[in-house]
C-alpha cells in the first residue's frame, strides 16, 4: 500500500483538497494516509463497498472507547446515538426514527420551509454587504429542525451554540478546553430537552418528538435513546445543511447562470450535482470487524480505515469528466450521504430544504454577488464556509 502524506490542516489543502486525493488515487483505490495514520479508500467502488459491508462497522470490535468520568454527559449522548449503535441495537432504533420521520411529515414541511426562506430575504440588508452564512444558510436547517421536532423556535440560537460545542469533538486533536465545553453543552442539552419532553407529554402534537416521546411512553424507546436521537438530529441535522448550502451558493455563483439552474425543472439535478462536486464531509471512518478484503489489501478485525466521501465522488472511473459541474449527469449514487446502514437519515429533508432555500435565493435576488472571495472555514472535517459576505442588489 503507498505511503502518501498531506497535512489536513495544511491551508492550501482545506482549499481544495481535491487534487491531492487525484494524486492519491493515482497509487491505488487504497492509500495510507500517513498523518492520520490510517489506510484510506480513495475510489468509488471501495468507499461505497466498505460502507456496505456488515464486516464493517462505525463501532470498533471491542466496543467504543471509554471516555474519562468528567465526560460522562457527552459520552451517554454518544452511547445512544445512532451513529455509535450497530447490530440489532441499531436496526431497533432506527426504525423507531424513521416511523417518526415519515416521508409525509418531510414533504409537509414544503410551504412552511419556502415562507421560512422568504421571511428571512425580506430581513437581508439592502444595497449593503452582508454574511450570507448568518443571514439564511445557518438560519433555515435549524429552524426546520425545530420545527419537524416540535421544540420552541425561542430556543434556535442555544440549540445552535450547544451543536457547535458537541460537533467540535468530531475533530482530530481535540483540546481539553473544548471537551470540557462539549460536555457542559451535552448536560445542558439533555437538562433542557428532558424538561420539553416533560412538557410536551400528551399534547396530542404531530411531531417528531411527540412520537418519540410514544414511543417511550410504550417502552419502545429509553428516555437515553430519545435524548441521544433528538440530540444526533439536531447536530446532523444542522451543520451539514449549512455548509452543503454555502457550497452551493458558491458554485452556482461561479457557474454565471443560477437563476437557470434553479428553475423549478432543473434544481433537483442542480442540488445533486452540488452535494456530489462539493458535499460538506469528506471522511468517515470504519472499523473492520471480520477479516477482508478490500482493493486488493487484506484487513484483519479492529483495522481503521477511511472512507473518502468527497474523493469517491470525484473518481473519474465512476463519474465521466467528474471535475466538471454537470447538472442531471449519468452515473452511480453519490457517496455524500454515506450507504449501507447507517445512510443519511436526513437526506430527504436535506435535499427538499437546499432545492427550496436554493430556488427561492436566486429567484428574490437575481443579482446575488459575492462582496468577498469565498475562503472555507479553517477546518477540513467541515468543508464549507463560516461566512459568505454578499450583496443581493436593490
Ligand atoms: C446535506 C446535508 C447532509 C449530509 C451531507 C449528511 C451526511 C450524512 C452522512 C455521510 C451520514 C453517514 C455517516 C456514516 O456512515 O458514518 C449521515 C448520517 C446521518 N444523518 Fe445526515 N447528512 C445531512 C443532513 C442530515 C439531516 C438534515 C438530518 C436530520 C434531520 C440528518 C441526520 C442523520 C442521521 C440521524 C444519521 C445517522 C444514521 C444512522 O446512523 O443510522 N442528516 N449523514
Amino acid at each position: 500500500m503507498k505511503h502518501v502524506s498531506q497535512p489536513f490542516t495544511d491551508p492550501e489543502f482545506v482549499q481544495n483538497p481535491y487534487g491531492f486525493y487525484d494524486a492519491a488515487r493515482a497509487h491505488g483505490p487504497v492509500v495510507f494516509w500517513t498523518e492520520y495514520g490510517l489506510p484510506a479508500l480513495m475510489g468509488y467502488a471501495e468507499v461505497t463497498a466498505a460502507l456496505r459491508d456488515r464486516r464493517m462497522g462505525r463501532v470498533p470490535p471491542d466496543g467504543l472507547p471509554g471516555f474519562s468520568p468528567d465526560m460522562s454527559d457527552f459520552a451517554r449522548a454518544e452511547a445512544f446515538s445512532l451513529l455509535n449503535l450497530e447490530g440489532d441495537r441499531h436496526a431497533r432504533l432506527r426504525s423507531h426514527v424513521l416511523r417518526a420521520f415519515t416521508s409525509r411529515r418531510v414533504a409537509a414541511l414544503a410551504p412552511e420551509i419556502k415562507a421560512l426562506c422568504e421571511s428571512l430575504i425580506d430581513a437581508f440588508p439592502k444595497e449593503t454587504s452582508f454574511d450570507l452564512v448568518a443571514a439564511y444558510a445557518a438560519r433555515v436547517p435549524v429552524i426546520v429542525i425545530a420545527r419537524l421536532l416540535g421544540v420552541p423556535e425561542t430556543a434556535c440560537a442555544q440549540l445552535l451554540s450547544w451543536s457547535h460545542a458537541m460537533v467540535a469533538m468530531y475533530r482530530p486533536n481535540v483540546s481539553a478546553e473544548d471537551a470540557r465545553a462539549a460536555n457542559d453543552a451535552s448536560r445542558e442539552f439533555s437538562d433542557w430537552l428532558g424538561h420539553v419532553m416533560d412538557t410536551k407529554r400528551n399534547n396530542g402534537k404531530d411531531d417528531l418528538l411527540t412520537a418519540l416521546l410514544d414511543a417511550e411512553t410504550h417502552g419502545a424507546l429509553t428516555r437515553d435513546e430519545c435524548l441521544a436521537t433528538v440530540i444526533l438530529l439536531l447536530n446532523a441535522g444542522h451543520e451539514a445543511t449549512v455548509h452543503s448550502l454555502g457550497n452551493a451558493v458558491v458554485r452556482l455563483l461561479s457557474e454565471g447562470h443560477a437563476d437557470s439552474l434553479t428553475a423549478p425543472k432543473q434544481i433537483a439535478a442542480t442540488v445533486e450535482e452540488c452535494l456530489r462536486i462539493d458535499p460538506p464531509l469528506h471522511v468517515f471512518a470504519r472499523y473492520v470487524l471480520e477479516p477482508l478484503e478490500i482493493g486488493g489489501h487484506a484487513f484483519e478485525p479492529g483495522d481503521e480505515v477511511l472512507c473518502m466521501l468527497g474523493a469517491a465522488n470525484r473518481d473519474p472511473s465512476a463519474f465521466d469528466a467528474p471535475d466538471r459541474f454537470r447538472p442531471g449527469r449519468t452515473g452511480p449514487t453519490l457517496t455524500s450521504f454515506g450507504a449501507g446502514v447507517h445512510f443519511c437519515l436526513g437526506a430527504p429533508l436535506a435535499r427538499l430544504e437546499l432545492q427550496i432555500a436554493l430556488q427561492v435565493l436566486f429567484e428574490r435576488c437575481p443579482d446575488l454577488n459575492l462582496s468577498m472571495p469565498a475562503e472555507l472555514a479553517d477546518i477540513y472535517h467541515f468543508h464549507g464556509h463560516a461566512r459568505l459576505m454578499v450583496t443581493c442588489g436593490s
